[in-house]
């Protein structure tokens, strides 16, 4: 493995490896020849934090460029001139692009989407909106968040809903047999899946469960949280009736910031629960229309900054592209994940072949959360997922915790050898005091 130097600077990388920006030429990636499909340098350079650390956490909350920053700034500022309500006014145009860049990403209408403030608001929102009671039965894959996962087993416990979890097979995915067998044993279900989780960087085989659900009748929710602006995704293909993701993951958007896509023919059924006034019209004393649109699950009440900010990240990711995008991050999540299971000590929790950019892994004798406290020493930014974050996931696999790293297309060669050499270091001195 090549040594790291100054690995607390990693300003230092930059130049050395401008040569290899360009796109389309192949490069070796920890021993392996990848066509390098995003250039890099480019984003290290639009990127302040990519020069402050070795920063692998995009799955918990990425580093925005300086565009998004620079985007949210400005519409503070216009707000200090002027107000709150006046600045809106201004930025109105630009908002109104936000649901053209997602719709576009995702191959939706501007219709079907709703800004939101977190993943699990549009969850929450939207499960509200389809009132389970005793006898309606939801299906569940084993990796669903743990927000969702309290949120289905709260209308299980007070409600009677009926809550299945899907086994997974050997790959770790849900179980597509078994997955068919619980359709058909019983009503019309409402599937929930995370399409990549938080606890594993596995990714479910969305396009053949969303096939199954619609066989079946059931209604479609798929968690995309980690997968938007990650891997590229249809929601014509995929077929879901509800897609939830939030901004700050592998879009790279201010927090606070997030969106839903309800497919046009699904909006009717989905009456919110607690319409605000920005989702409907009150128009008697005792009546009101609801919006038509998925806008029906806003609120008045958000951060425009954060807003205009999102829809400068998508932009970002559609000028990048999502299918180069997903093509480098899956080929250096599988390169990492490689590099890390040969090292002694090292167990990675995923399959190594796994496309995405999510690396869950193990040292044995040492705790996740110890593993992430000597790397984070060394400017190495991981985090410990706890199976309190996954108790159908890593709880069902016997795991209390896994290390995360997640790569962005701003991590470089130097990031990943600095991850690989510390966790070396790390398993080495555990073997050599067991
Ligand atoms: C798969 C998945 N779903 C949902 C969420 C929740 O997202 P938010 O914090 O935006 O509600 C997360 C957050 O880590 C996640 O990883």
């Amino acid at each position: 493995m090549d040594s790291i130097s100054e690995a607390n600077t990693p300003t230092s990388d930059a130049d050395a490896s401008h040569a290899a920006s360009s796109t389309g030429a192949p490069v070796t990636l920890v021993g392996a020849t990848v066509d390098r499909t995003v250039d890099v340098v480019l984003e290290r350079e639009r990127t302040a934090g990519a020069m402050l650390s070795r920063h692998l956490n995009a799955a918990g909350s990425a580093l925005p460029s300086l565009h998004v920053v620079e985007t949210v700034v400005a519409h503070l500022r216009l707000e200090e001139s002027m107000g709150g309500y006046e600045a809106a006014a201004l930025a109105r145009p630009r908002v109104e692009a936000v649901y053209d860049a997602a719709a576009e990403l995702i191959g939706a209408h501007r219709d079907e989407i709703a800004l939101i403030d977190s993943a699990s608001s549009g969850l929450r929102v939207v499960l509200d909106a389809l009132r389970l009671r005793a006898g309606a039965r939801i299906i569940a894959t084993r990796a669903t968040y743990v927000s969702h996962a309290l949120h289905l087993m709260t209308l299980s416990r007070e409600e009677g809903v009926v809550l299945d979890i899907v086994p997974t097979g050997a790959d770790q995915r849900t179980d597509l047999a078994e997955l068919e067998r619980m359709l058909q044993s019983g009503p019309p279900a409402v599937v929930t899946v995370a399409h990549v989780p938080t606890s594993s960087g596995i990714v479910e085989p969305v396009i053949e469960i969303g096939a199954l659900v619609a066989q079946y009748d059931g209604f479609f929710v798929l968690d995309a949280t980690q997968s938007v602006g990650h891997l590229a995704i249809d929601v014509r293909e995929v077929g879901c009736d509800v897609l939830v993701t939030t901004g700050r993951k592998f879009l790279r958007a201010p927090r606070g910031t997030g969106f839903v896509y309800v497919r046009s023919s699904a909006i009717a059924r989905l009456l919110p629960t607690a319409p605000d006034v920005r989702a409907a019209h009150w128009t008697e004393l005792s009546d009101w229309d609801v919006d038509g649109t998925a806008r029906r699950f806003e609120t008045w009440e958000a951060s425009i900054a954060g807003r205009l900010g999102l829809g400068a990240a998508l932009e970002e990711v559609l000028e990048r592209g999502i299918a180069p995008t997903e093509a480098w991050l899956t080929a250096v999540g599988r390169r990492v994940r490689a590099a890390l299971a040969a090292v002694p000590g090292v167990r990675v929790a995923e399959p190594v072949d796994t496309p995405s950019a999510i690396v869950t892994f193990v040292v044995d004798g040492i705790a996740s959360a110890d593993v992430v406290a000597r790397l984070a020493q060394q400017n190495v930014r991981v985090v410990s997922v706890p199976a309190t974050h996954g108790q159908w996931d890593l709880g069902t696999r016997g795991i209390p915790a896994v290390v995360r790293a997640s790569l962005h297309v701003y991590n470089d060669e130097n990031d990943i050898a600095a991850l690989l050499e510390h966790v070396t270091v790390i398993a080495g001195e555990v073997a050599e005091r067991a």
